[in-house]
């Protein structure tokens, strides 16, 4: 057949998409699907249930990877591979992830029923927890699997509640038996949504990231001294708050002080025992850094400990910084990349060469194998919101991008 011409279908895409986006779904249109919850587990049935449909062979690794194998017909060559992930932040989108694996299915869904048979077996990954919402850092499945993180390390990861993320991923039923460790892969392609707003300004449909910005998590724990508030003079309290605060504003304002491409924030906070007429004796709060260079990043966490120590000191909050996760920017292979490119213009998609700021798996999998992205817009540039959105008939053109480079590397010796 004329692979040429081989497109996926769109309807078909929309409609799977909208039966993801059932599974934990929230009032205000968005989805909860938290790594290893309950809704974690029916989005990965579902797309088990499915990829079985086509006759794909399901493996699940250790780490609760799911990998969907279309046989190519020569298997001793390495596969392709693409994927994301089908979990979700805790008031999250419909087509974070979720596209980059919906969108595989519907290439291997068109290639099935066009009795189409690449050389190279083509493989669909969901990796567990690539959020790291739930149970920090994220992308860990796909860290562990690049040989990158610890598998036992993030086993004893633990929620808000002290669950931790090995025994909740044995109570979905996905902690398979298949070792979580890199197998080679001929190139690997992510489609995901831009989650920002550069291709809807600048009137575009496909974008072909060069790469992924370095990402480095850190979590601060201060320790203040309770009292009653009325009685408590206001001088010489240590309110662990109070000095959070203070830090805080200090993260906000690192970019600037740093210059250069770099974004700092804190995300989330916990104040104990969070009572309003108790003075705060403990606060967790995260930062999260990003930057195109490693070293930039580095630096600007080395301006900031100073300035917590001393807050912390005048304000007699003792202070514990952890440095919970680094991953290097990924500069995506070029060859992967410019295919990228060059696809979407040869769809007649307008395409533009762009970056992304979010965190995705392709940054391990960057590490031990050639890896690309496809990005598609998002309306009003909005992600890990509930009104997240993209127009469908962009999700069906990053997966046609997503099925020619597939296509052109799988049938590549
Ligand atoms: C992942 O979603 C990230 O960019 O934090
Ligand atoms: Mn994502
Ligand atoms: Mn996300």
């Amino acid at each position: 057949m004329d692979l040429d011409s081989l497109r996926i279908n769109g309807a078909r895409l929309q409609h799977t998409l909208e039966e993801m986006a059932k599974i934990g779904a929230t009032p205000a249109g968005g989805v909860q699907r938290l790594a290893c919850s309950d809704e974690d587990k029916r989005a990965r049935d579902l797309l088990v249930s499915w990829l079985r449909e086509i006759d794909c062979e399901v493996t699940i690794d250790t780490m609760g990877n799911i990998f969907g194998r279309y046989a190519g017909t020569d298997p001793s060559l390495p596969p392709v591979m693409s994927g994301s992930h089908v979990d979700s932040q805790p008031k999250g989108g419909r087509f974070d992830g979720i596209l980059g694996v919906m969108g595989p299915l519907e290439v291997l869904r068109t290639l099935h029923e066009n009795g189409v048979r690449p050389k190279r077996s083509v493989v669909l990954v969901d990796w567990t927890n690539e959020e790291g919402s739930r149970f920090a850092p994220a992308m860990v499945a796909s860290g562990v699997w690049a040989g990158k993180l610890d598998l036992q390390w993030a086993y004893d990861r633990t929620d808000i509640h002290g669950k931790k993320q090995g025994d909740e991923l044995e109570r979905i039923g996905y902690k398979g038996s298949a070792p979580c460790e890199a197998f080679p892969v001929h190139a690997y392609y992510e489609l995901h949504i831009e989650q920002g707003p550069m291709l809807e300004a600048k009137g575009m449909i496909i974008g072909a990231p060069k790469g992924v910005l370095c990402l480095h998590w850190y979590d601060i724990h201060l320790e203040g001294t309770a009292n009653q508030v009325g009685p408590t003079p206001m001088e010489g309290r240590n309110d662990a708050l109070v000095a959070a605060a203070e830090m805080i504003i200090k993260v906000d304002q690192l970019p600037a002080a740093m210059g250069g491409n770099m974004v700092a924030t804190v995300g989330e906070i916990h104040n104990y025992p969070n009572s309003r007429n108790i003075i705060p004796d403990g606060v967790h709060f995260t930062i999260d850094i990003r930057s195109w260079d490693d070293d930039h990043a580095l630096a600007a966490f080395d301006k900031l400990r100073p300035q917590m120590l001393e807050i912390a000191q005048r304000h007699g909050t003792p202070i514990r910084i952890e440095e919970t996760w680094k991953v290097v920017k990924a500069p995506f292979d070029q060859d992967l990349f410019e295919r990228v490119y060059a696809t979407g213009v040869k769809l007649g998609y307008p395409t533009m060469k762009w970056v992304s700021g979010a965190g995705h798996d392709a940054s391990y999998m960057n590490q031990v194998m050639p890896s690309a992205m496809i990005f598609v817009p998002s309306i009003g540039g909005r992600s890990h919101v509930e009104v997240e959105e993209t127009r469908w008939e962009d999700c069906e053109a990053g997966a046609n991008v997503l099925l020619h480079c597939l296509l052109e590397n799988a049938n590549e010796i």
